[in-house]
């Protein structure tokens, strides 16, 4: 039988992502509406271990919706990793009366909660990361708000792109992933869509694309390049070489995870995070909470884990044909 659930915990972990805090606002909210306490650790695994824990009430995640990053902080911990430090994470739990944490973060972030739940703490993951790389749910938080943001971005720099007559290498981010670069790609209107799972480092096609291109009076060529490949810089000084044309390269970088959530990131964050607080009260351990075919639903940390996810051959194909 299920352990009674008293207190829960929630953190943040790995990359912060826009929405997260609207994720934290609806586990301490639902669970305080479900009868726990909630309490908030900081710094995610590094926190936890420097027992970094405050209560949390419904008031004290007033007037954080809106806002970008995490009210909780995050942080990558390398001690984690080690059965030593899951083992202290758990007794550190245990002191202050924590039976069960919500861990808001990516791939990486879910190894930890696993690891913690085999040390016997009740653990719930909830898909935080831009990178949109989470195999089990077709949305994960934070993805939504960087799109926007890299796009209007985009947007900006092929009208000084055009107004130069220049070729624009614009790097996003993702980590191994291209969703970003994809979904950016087909919505700017890109020429090239450079993606970590389909590209073939054959630079002579893009040349030659952007030759083409120019004798067919374009006068911008916008590539978006995934920095999964990366090398934007000396990409963008072998095209200039062999074209002619003037080619620079800008490199989005963090702008991509702050800013203000949208609207679909905090909403998904709401019913995520309240899903997992959920979960959580009921006693539930091991398990991420996904979406997927317009349902919110949970899985198996192992599973999911185990699940891989690649981009959509026709959504790529489609990207490809509407860029020439
Ligand atoms: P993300 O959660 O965004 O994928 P990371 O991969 O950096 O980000 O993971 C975040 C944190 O999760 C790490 O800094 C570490 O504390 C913890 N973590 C990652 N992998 C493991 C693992 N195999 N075992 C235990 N903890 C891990
Ligand atoms: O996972 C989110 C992400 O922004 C990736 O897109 C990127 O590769 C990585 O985090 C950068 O991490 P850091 O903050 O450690 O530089």
């Amino acid at each position: 039988m299920a352990r009674e659930i008293k207190t829960i915990g929630v953190l943040t972990s790995g990359g912060d992502a826009p929405g997260m805090n609207a994720a934290i606002r609806a586990v301490v909210r639902k669970g305080i509406a479900n009868g726990v306490k909630v309490k908030g650790i900081k710094k995610g695994y590094q926190g936890l271990l420097n027992e970094e824990i405050i209560d949390l009430e419904k008031k004290d995640v007033s007037d954080t919706i809106q806002r970008g990053g995490t009210i909780l902080g995050t942080a990558r911990c390398s001690e984690f990793r080690t059965l030593e430090g899951q083992q202290a994470g758990a007794e550190i739990c245990k002191k202050h009366g924590i039976d069960g944490i919500v861990v808001i973060g990516g791939d990486g972030s879910y190894k930890g909660a696993q690891a913690l739940s085999k040390q016997g703490i009740n653990t719930i993951g909830v898909p935080g990361t831009i990178d949109l790389d989470i195999a089990c749910t077709e949305y994960t938080i934070g993805f939504d708000t960087a799109i926007n943001t890299a796009m209007d971005a985009i947007d900006k720099v092929r009208d000084t792109s055009s107004s130069h007559e220049r070729c624009s290498i614009i790097e996003v981010m993702g980590r191994d992933a291209g969703y970003i670069a994809l979904w950016c790609g087909v919505a700017n209107g890109a020429e090239d869509i450079l993606i970590p799972e389909k590209y073939d480092y054959n630079e002579q096609n893009i040349i030659n694309n952007i030759i083409n291109n120019r004798k067919r009076g374009k006068t911008h060529h916008i590539i978006i390049n995934a920095e999964g490949i990366g090398h934007s810089t000396s990409m963008a000084r072998r095209i200039e070489a062999a074209t002619g044309i003037e080619t620079r390269a800008t490199i989005l970088g963090y702008m991509q995870r702050g800013g203000n959530p949208t609207c679909k990131d905090r909403f998904y964050a709401s019913i995520m995070g309240a899903y997992a607080a959920d979960i959580l009260c009921e006693g539930k351990t091991n398990r991420v909470v996904g979406y997927q075919h317009g349902e919110f639903l949970d899985f198996d940390i192992d599973e999911a884990l185990a699940m891989k996810k690649d981009i959509s051959e026709y959504q790529y194909e489609v990207s490809r044909i509407l860029s020439m």
